[in-house]
C-alpha cells in the first residue's frame, strides 16, 4: 500500500498518526519507516516531521532504520530480568552474531530489547514478529531462531 492510501484508509488526522505509521512500517520490505515515507506522510496529515520522527522515536515497535526481515524482541523487564533474560541474550548474540539492536549479515534477523510483553507468567519471554515464546531457555530460545532460519529455505 501507498502511503497515500494508507492515510485514506485511516483518514488524515494527527490522532491516526500511530496507526498509519504501524501500517507504513508494516509494508516496508525492511521493516522501517523510510524517510521518503515519513516526508509524504508531514504533507498528507500536516504535522511537522519533527513530529513524526519524535513519535517514532518513542515507540519501540517503530524503526527509522533498516531492520531485518525477522524481528526478534526480548522482554527485558524486570520478571523477564530475574528470570534469566540476560543469559537468553548472551545465547541469541552467539547464535546470530550480532549485539542487541544489530542485524545479522543476511539480513533475516534483527535483535532488538523491549519492554514487558505481558506474558510475565511465562517469563522469560521473548517475541519473534508477532509470535510469543515463553519460558524460554538459552537452548529453546536458539532452537527458535534455527526453526525460522530452516524454513526460510
Ligand atoms: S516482564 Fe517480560 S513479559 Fe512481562
Amino acid at each position: 500500500m501507498t502511503v497515500d492510501s494508507i492515510v485514506k484508509k485511516h483518514g488524515n488526522d494527527r490522532e491516526h498518526l500511530l496507526s498509519i505509521l504501524h501500517d507504513i512500517q508494516s509494508g516496508s520490505p525492511d521493516h522501517s519507516l523510510h524517510r521518503e515515507a515519513i516526508e509524504e506522510l508531514s504533507c498528507l496529515l500536516d504535522v511537522p516531521i519533527s513530529d513524526i520522527v519524535g513519535t517514532a522515536s518513542f515507540y519501540t515497535m517503530f524503526s527509522l532504520k533498516p531492520r531485518g526481515r525477522h524481528i526478534i524482541r526480548l522482554c527485558e523487564s524486570p520478571p523477564c530480568y530475574i528470570a534469566g533474560e540476560e543469559n537468553i541474550l548472551a545465547a541469541l548474540e552467539r547464535k546470530l552474531g550480532v549485539v542487541l539492536g544489530g542485524t545479522t549479515a543476511d539480513g533475516l534477523f534483527t535483535l532488538e530489547a523491549t519492554s514487558c510483553l505481558g506474558a510475565c507468567g511465562v517469563a522469560p519471554v521473548m517475541m519473534v514478529d508477532d509470535e510469543v515464546y515463553g519460558h524460554l531457555t538459552e537452548a529453546k530460545a536458539v532452537a527458535i531462531v534455527e526453526r525460522i532460519a530452516a524454513a526460510q529455505g
